[in-house]
């Protein structure tokens, strides 16, 4: 298949497009910074490149990975936002469907982070006593900021085009696969490493599993026809852990892995001591059969043998 990915040069595609590649397809990568991956210097704001591009090289799948994303909410005017998120995906979506197209599905790479208003953010500190359990079900959504309201925008424009065109779109609701330290590491305690590793209890994956979610819709878009779905690693937690995750989190994750705390002290980690959401990608699983490789147990069983153990 041809396929055309957007934000080439970025961390998600540097796993993604070699293995497009390893599985026989031709990659065509548009990124304004150039790259190992990016073939095409330029914006998905330029309509005419965005035209040319599907045109020229007879695009077949889309993967719309490219945007400015959440480090850039404290660099970049919220204009930019619309421009590259709202504007770039909207071309897209257009040029996929205008006649003589051959464009036949189409993967749009958002974020788990629209789903989290200030009331969520805020959980902890306004005496909120469950923990939120965040799926796909959950139809409120108030995006707290530019990133999230741009990306949810993004998704009402996907989904009218599917309604308008028939076009196969897959929207996936990523959780955190960046590498860097959170954004708001001075509010915890925890190390880096330590951090991510408690993250994949319920809102974390590894960039390699992201890839793969996003190889999987590719291949399912003509059976899925639209659907929207969260990707994270899988959570042990049930909706039923939820107060208990609030008031002290610890034993939580005691209870569903006995091991973890000898595990964590060989390292002086620890946990953190509330947690106040837990994304369910049950969804991708029932209805689009992809799991993350990679989940909490996993990472012990990691540490186990990084320690000799
Ligand atoms: N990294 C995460 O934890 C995370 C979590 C949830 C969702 N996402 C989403 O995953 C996607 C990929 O993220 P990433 O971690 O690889 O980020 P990244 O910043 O490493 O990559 C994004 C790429 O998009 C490119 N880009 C920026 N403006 C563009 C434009 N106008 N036209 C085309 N490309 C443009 C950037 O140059 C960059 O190479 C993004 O859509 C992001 O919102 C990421």
């Amino acid at each position: 298949m041809n396929i055309l990915v957007t934000g080439s040069s970025g961390w998600l595609a540097q796993d993604l497009v070699p293995r497009l590649k390893r599985a026989e397809h031709t990659v065509i990568g548009l990124d304004p910074v150039p790259g190992p991956h990016t073939d095409v210097i330029g914006t998905v704001a330029d309509r005419d490149l965005v035209r040319r591009t599907i045109r020229d090289h007879r695009i077949q799948g889309i993967v719309h990975a490219g945007a400015l994303h959440k480090p850039q909410v404290a660099t970049h005017d919220p204009a930019r936002f619309i421009e590259t998120n709202v504007q770039g995906t909207l071309n897209l979506l257009q040029e996929a469907t205008a006649e003589g197209s051959t464009v036949d599905r189409f993967v749009f790479t958002s974020t788990t982070s629209l789903m989290i208003s200030q009331e969520i953010r805020d959980a902890h500190r306004r005496g909120i006593e469950r923990a939120f359990w965040i799926d796909e079900e959950m139809t409120t959504l108030e995006p707290r900021n530019i990133y999230g309201v741009s990306k949810l925008s993004a998704e009402h424009l996907c989904r009218m085009v599917h309604d308008a065109t028939g076009l196969p779109i897959v929207i996936l609701r990523t959780s955190r696969f960046f590498p860097e330290e959170d954004d708001m590491a001075h509010e915890i305690i925890q190390s880096g490493a330590n951090t991510k590793a408690n993250e994949f209890l319920f809102r974390r994956l590894t960039v390699h599993d992201a890839a793969s979610a996003h190889i999987v819709a590719l291949d399912r878009a003509p059976q899925i026809g639209f659907d929207t779905f969260i990707i994270s690693a899988l959570t042990p937690f049930s909706p039923e852990d939820c107060e208990q995750l609030m008031e002290y989190a610890p034993l939580v994750v005691h209870h569903y892995f006995p091991r973890y705390r000898e595990i964590y002290a060989r390292r002086g980690w620890t946990m953190f001591d509330y947690i106040d959401r837990v994304y369910d990608s049950n969804k991708a699983m029932r209805r689009m059969g992809f799991v993350c490789k990679t989940d909490f147990g996993d990472i012990l069983a990691q540490l186990d043998r990084e320690d000799g153990v």
